[in-house]
């Protein structure tokens, strides 16, 4: 894995992930300390994935940070793929986006491409995808979204909120720019060739609904990118605002390297697992050890190629002094890997309990949040007459 070249699109990320070129090869900027400083004003002590770096990158954030300080308010919009279950890793930008929704009172619009995922799949029907769409959304609601303040996007069903938007950005791009930030093939349908469009239009949806320019700030991993470049070379052409980006790093899967991916199921904790599938899930993973306890014990193992340090670093262990406790041991060969499973499976185990039961009650409400459905509450929150 250490070895293989280092891939980063929406649709593949392979290789072991260099984020600094990331930033190069994609033109974005690191969260300088700066920004961070900045962006405290609004939130007390920072986020944990803003005090850890997992939020990394950005573009536009300050001048974003400096419209709302000016009295413009922002958009958020985020989403979801939907080719099967929802993992932790997904679940890492959307628990910052709820944070963002908090702290800066904002609309999230949340995108859920069932189009994409059937368009590029060997073997999703769109009935698959539409399903997907339907228990995906549960996960998104069960994030902690405000359901008043949260409109979900069926691209597939609620394509006539889109259409015209992504009409207007797809006349912008060309098949040449699309190739090169895409890398398209010739043998790659016409659908995924018009797709980026559609995932541009919700970053221009309240400006359009509303005829006044409305920021849009995206948080996502970084692998999401290369939609921003297409949605912000279009925004001028159109009138609107670039879209501002916040981005985050990939949470490991349970292997050997790589990030959590849908793909690779038997290396992902799912937010659907049952608290014991979780349990033998995190008994059984690699870890940074060594491989005898004598060993482990004399030399330490290293916390920063093992996924179970990292869950602690992303998610699980939300106190710092005690993280730096976890990686000195673990350095120290003070904590061996068996007992440090053992301490983070429960931590786990009450996550999903929680996301789960959460997850049920979104049921009730989840049909209310679509965006057709939804409106009337749209024209309510922007003041409007007709949508
Ligand atoms: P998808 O379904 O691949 O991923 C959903 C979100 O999860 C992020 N992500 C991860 N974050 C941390 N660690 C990981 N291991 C990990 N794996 C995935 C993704 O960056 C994404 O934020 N085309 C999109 C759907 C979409 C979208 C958007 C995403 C439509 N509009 C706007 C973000 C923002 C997709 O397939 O995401």
């Amino acid at each position: 894995m250490a070895d293989e070249e280092m891939v980063v699109t929406p649709w593949e990320v392979v290789g072991e992930i260099d984020y600094s070129k990331l930033m190069e090869q994609f033109g974005t900027q690191p969260l300088s300390e700066d920004l961070l400083n900045k962006f405290r004003k609004h939130s007390g002590e920072l986020h944990i994935q803003l005090r850890r770096g997992i939020f990394f990158s950005h573009r536009d954030l300050d001048w974003l940070l400096e419209r709302y300080d000016a009295g413009e308010k922002f958009i958020l919009y985020t989403g979801r793929g939907p080719s099967g279950n929802v993992h932790l890793g997904h679940v890492i930008p959307w628990l910052f986006t709820k944070h963002l929704q908090d702290i800066f009172d904002a609309r999230l619009y949340f995108q859920l491409t069932d189009d994409e995922k059937f368009l590029i799949s060997q073997n999703l029907t769109l009935e698959d995808t539409l399903h997907l769409t339907y228990e995906n959304a549960l996960d998104v609601l069960a994030s902690g979204f405000d359901p008043k303040k949260t409109f979900l996007i069926s691209d597939v069903k609620n394509v006539q909120t889109l259409y015209r938007i992504a009409v207007e950005v797809a006349k912008t791009v060309t098949y040449s720019t699309a190739k090169a930030v895409f890398g398209f093939k010739e043998s790659s349908n016409i659908g995924i060739l018009f797709f980026p469009a559609i995932q541009a239009a919700p970053c221009f949806l309240e400006s359009a609904t509303s005829g006044r320019n409305v920021p849009c700030l995206i948080p996502a991993a970084i692998d999401q990118d290369p939609y921003w470049r297409i949605a912000r070379d279009a925004a001028p052409k159109l009138g609107y605002y670039k879209p501002a980006q916040m981005h985050c790093k990939f949470l490991p899967g349970l292997g050997k390297g790589g990030k959590m991916s849908s793909s690779m199921p038997e290396t992902c904790i799912f937010t659907i697992d049952p608290p014991k599938v979780a349990e033998k899930k995190i008994m059984n993973a690699f870890t940074g050890g060594r491989s005898t306890v004598e060993e482990q014990k004399k030399m330490g193992a290293n916390p920063h190629i093992c996924p179970i340090y990292h869950y602690e670093r992303f998610l699980f262990e939300p106190d710092d002094a005690k993280l730096a406790e976890i990686e000195n041991t673990c350095k120290s060969g003070g904590l061996l890997c068996g007992e440090h499973k053992a301490t983070l499976a429960p931590k786990v185990i009450k996550f999903l309990k929680e996301y789960q039961e959460r997850r049920e009650k979104a049921k009730d409400v989840v049909s209310d949040c679509f965006i057709d459905s939804c409106d009337r509450k749209l024209q309510e929150a922007l003041g409007l007459e007709r949508f």
